[in-house]
């Protein structure tokens, strides 16, 4: 039997590792106001009943108002989908930090071993919440131009507003998962990284101050597969002023030493 947890509206697989086909089929049957039925992990082994229960080290945070923000162009069932797919990441962290604490290190192995399947696991599910809490974090805004010191450090790598909006569009046409506007605590300055998944090419050192995810399921329940239209209404609804209390944290820290916000 699968096990399930509810979690605000929405009901989570324990053993529900999303994966992309299921993602866009999500995204699919949403589109077509189906329901939609979490499939994934079926047939795992139940918990003993008298298994300790794993510490749930992350929780999920609460972006619901989102889903009824009413943000122009990013619709209450697209934002809905993507939060349960948070979600999933949020429960799969928890079920790999657990499952680190009693996992067998006598059959380490670099070709395949479960400790070295958790480890690679495990950033993938990580970074797959915190990118999404970026993500989200910086949505709710009415977009615009930046200002303040956020605006004079973009201006610096990119010339003006405008320009760095063109770039930032493109470096989102560009990609297949994530672009992370971030600020570089070598050197102190802006840097734009793209990532095709995410635990891939993920920069040290850089703290992300602005989370733009070209995931398809990121924007198919509104768009289908027209990624443009998805972009403007992701910049029209970007929130700079997260953006900037970002910076002012980033800058905080000392150049060169490794943080997190
Ligand atoms: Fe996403």
């Amino acid at each position: 039997m699968q096990k399930k947890e509810i979690v605000g509206n929405f009901e989570i697989s324990k053993d529900g590792a999303v994966s992309r086909r299921e993602v866009l089929m999500m995204g699919a049957l949403a589109a077509t106001g189906l329901a939609v039925a979490s499939n994934s992990g079926a047939g795992a082994a139940e918990p003993a009943a008298n298994a300790p229960a794993v510490k749930e080290i992350y929780k999920a945070k609460d972006f619901s108002a989102l889903a009824k923000a009413g943000m122009p162009g990013l619709s209450a069932s697209q934002v809905e989908q993507h939060l349960k797919l948070y979600k999933g990441y949020v429960g799969k962290s928890n079920e790999i930090y657990g499952k680190l604490k009693d996992v067998d290190i006598t059959s380490a192995n670099a070709t395949y071993s479960p400790l070295r399947e958790l480890l690679m696991e495990q950033s993938f599910a990580v970074n797959g919440m915190v990118y999404h809490e970026f993500y989200f974090g910086n949505l709710g805004g009415k977009g615009g131009d930046p200002q303040g010191d956020l605006k004079s450090l973009l201006d610096e790598r990119f010339g003006s507003p405008a320009k760095f909006k063109d770039f930032l569009i493109a470096a989102g046409k560009s990609m297949r998962g994530w672009v992370v506007v971030g600020y570089n605590l070598r050197g102190a300055h802006i840097d734009v990284y793209g990532l095709d998944m995410h635990n891939m090419w993920s920069p040290q050192n850089v703290v992300p101050l602005l989370v733009l995810d070209v995931y398809e399921h990121a924007y198919m329940v509104d768009y289908g597969i027209d990624r443009a239209k998805y972009l403007d209404a992701f910049y029209n609804n970007l929130d700079f002023d997260i953006v900037s209390k970002r910076l002012a944290k980033a800058r905080k820290c000392e150049s060169g030493e490794m943080t997190t916000v």
